[in-house]
């Protein structure tokens, strides 16, 4: 009896361990295999975040063909609403995402959002809208992944200067030796609308051009409320606007719109962007925008994706290209008609 009782404990010893030590085989493939990332957008139907999206989309599928590893990458639009992101962080977390990317509907919210995740143990990546430093700094696990604003708001103040330099007699209409202004301004708030605006004027000024400012307002990146703007600013201001100075690309596009229904002008006033969207820089092959800055939307999201599969497979986050600490920057390019074929090609989605 003692001799069988013993067999049964070896047995169910033997037994046992090996359950255990294949679920856990099974649960470290399973963490390996697979990874879940969730994205929440601040807008889906923003051009420029839905360039990112897309080349994110792509970044993923290729990465699992190379790694034969399944990559569930899932994109939820917030609406402008920090309730509703809000609900899809929470979801994501009950859900247990790996990683979860955040493009903030109001960046002050950041700190709600990284005690929930650091609660969790899911790392964030907050991209295109940046929490603050203080924010960020709240846990170990989050970084940021942006574009350098202060030097889009160098390459466009150049673009106007050498504008100015080539076709002074075109431009300065009134020939008042200042250049006569509008600004369509990005979302209040948004460290890429406050930093552009104020440099690129900066830059102007400090390059030694003198400025007047006829109006300025936002139109909060989007293309239908820089027309409403455009079209008053016309009315008001009309043949006097000589640029026009915009946060991005699709108001930028809003703008030219509007300049091209009207007969008010006798010379158009010239209209420069940011982005580098494809709308934009078709329009200024054509010569109907002056030039725009491209924002490296391809590379802002293999950073995102870099960073996100990093963490999500315990590798060093220090190898990702172009991480600085917590940050990845991305460079710009200024574009004009010279060299836009360039990369009209392989231009943002
Ligand atoms: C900016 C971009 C805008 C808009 C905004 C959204 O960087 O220039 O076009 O997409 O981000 O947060
Ligand atoms: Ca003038």
């Amino acid at each position: 009896m003692k001799k069988y009782k013993g067999f049964i404990v070896f047995t169910a010893l033997i037994f046992g361990t090996s359950i255990i030590s294949g679920c856990s085989r099974e649960f470290s493939e399973k963490k390996k295999n697979e990874i879940k990332i969730g994205v929440t957008l601040y807008r889906q139907d923003d051009t420029f975040i839905s360039s990112i999206s897309s080349y994110l989309e792509d970044i993923s599928k290729e990465k699992e063909q190379q790694e034969n590893i399944k990559i569930q990458l899932d994109f939820v639009d917030a609406k402008g609403s920090t309730t509703n992101q809000g609900n899809q962080i929470d979801k994501f977390i009950k859900q247990d995402y790996d990683i979860i990317c955040v493009n903030l509907v109001d960046r002050t919210a950041a700190a709600t959002i990284i005690d929930k995740a650091k609660n969790a143990n899911i790392p964030l990546v907050f991209f295109n809208r940046e929490p603050v430093e203080e924010d960020l700094n709240r846990w170990n696990k989050v970084y940021y992944v942006g574009a350098q604003a202060r030097q889009s708001a160098r390459m466009q103040a150049e673009i106007i200067i050498e504008e100015w330099n080539k076709n002074k007699s075109k431009l300065d209409k009134n020939k008042d030796n200042k250049i006569q202004y509008v600004m369509l301004e990005g979302e209040p708030g948004h460290q890429d609308a406050s930093i552009r605006t104020e440099y690129c004027i900066k830059d102007i000024d400090n390059y030694g051009i003198e400025l007047e400012k006829l109006a300025d307002d936002s139109a909060n990146w989007q293309s239908d409320q820089a027309v409403n703007k455009m079209n008053q600013w016309i009315q008001e201001y009309g043949d006097e606007i000589e640029v026009v100075i915009s946060n991005n690309d699709v108001m930028a596009l809003g703008a030219l719109h509007s300049i091209n229904s009207t007969d008010v002008f006798t010379e158009k006033p010239i209209v420069v962007g940011i982005d580098g969207v494809k709308e934009a820089l078709e329009a200024v092959n054509k010569g109907d925008l002056t030039g725009t800055v491209i924002s490296d939307a391809k590379l802002q999201a293999k950073a995102i994706f870099d960073i996100s599969y990093s963490l999500a497979k315990g590798l060093d986050v220090n190898n990702v290209q172009g991480i600085n600490g917590k940050y990845v920057k991305t460079q710009h390019t200024k574009v004009t008609k010279e060299n836009v074929d360039i990369y009209l090609a392989d231009s943002n989605k």
